[in-house]
């Protein structure tokens, strides 16, 4: 049986590609994308997956009157696909902590900084106007705060003379990239070994 994973997205939907790409490689083996599900239907990644042929939903969140009508309609969608890991890849809306506990463990996020500094929005310019020299990425399960829950996976890149927002923002990106297909790799192998 092959690992399914699901795919929550807003919008650029890169982190996304990056994890089709390592599922088609072999690089996280055994597995599908068994849903690619987006609250913004113009979302950029909700058209990349449908290019790709994969099981593409958008559920847009202006089409429900609360946050928990919206994710009835996700969860409906899930529990039909039956996802052992869902992977948040710029899903910019928080989840209910009943979401949350309902895959406790089993969701993923990743951010572009080194957690526990600058979560929500904005971390690489603030991490720029700290005078940081270092910043990055983390992969973290997904718990009821903002980018609280336990870490899986950091990756380290230096602040630059001159980077701007975008400068360093490309730069953690790069490392996103490499970053969340590896933590979702290791998260399934040790489902597999039952941890
Ligand atoms: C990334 O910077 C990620 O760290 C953050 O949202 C951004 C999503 O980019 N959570 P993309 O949609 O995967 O290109």
């Amino acid at each position: 049986m092959k690992h399914r994973l699901a795919i929550l997205l807003s919008g650029r939907g890169s982190n996304f590609e990056a994890i089709a790409d390592a599922v088609e490689s072999g690089t996280i083996p055994n597995s599908e994308i068994v849903a690619v599900i987006s609250d913004v239907p113009g979302a950029r990644g909700l058209a990349l997956a449908k290019e790709r042929g994969l099981p593409a939903f958008a559920v847009d969140r202006r089409a429900y009157a609360s946050r928990r009508a919206h994710e009835d309609a996700m969860l409906s969608i899930l529990e039909r696909e039956k996802p052992e890991l869902i992977c948040l890849a710029g899903y910019m809306r928080l989840l209910s902590s009943e979401f949350v506990r309902r895959y406790r463990a089993r969701i993923l996020n990743i951010h572009p900084a080194l957690l526990p500094k600058y979560p929500g929005l904005d971390a690489q310019r603030r991490a720029l106007e700290a005078g940081e020299s270092e910043s990055g990425c983390t992969v973290h399960y997904v718990d009821e705060g903002t980018d609280t829950g336990p870490i899986l996976l950091q990756r380290k890149v230096p602040i630059l003379q001159g980077d701007t927002e975008e400068t360093l923002s490309a730069r953690i990106l790069a490392e996103e990239h490499r970053a969340y297909p590896e933590a979702v790799a290791r998260v399934l192998s040790g489902l597999e070994k039952g941890a």
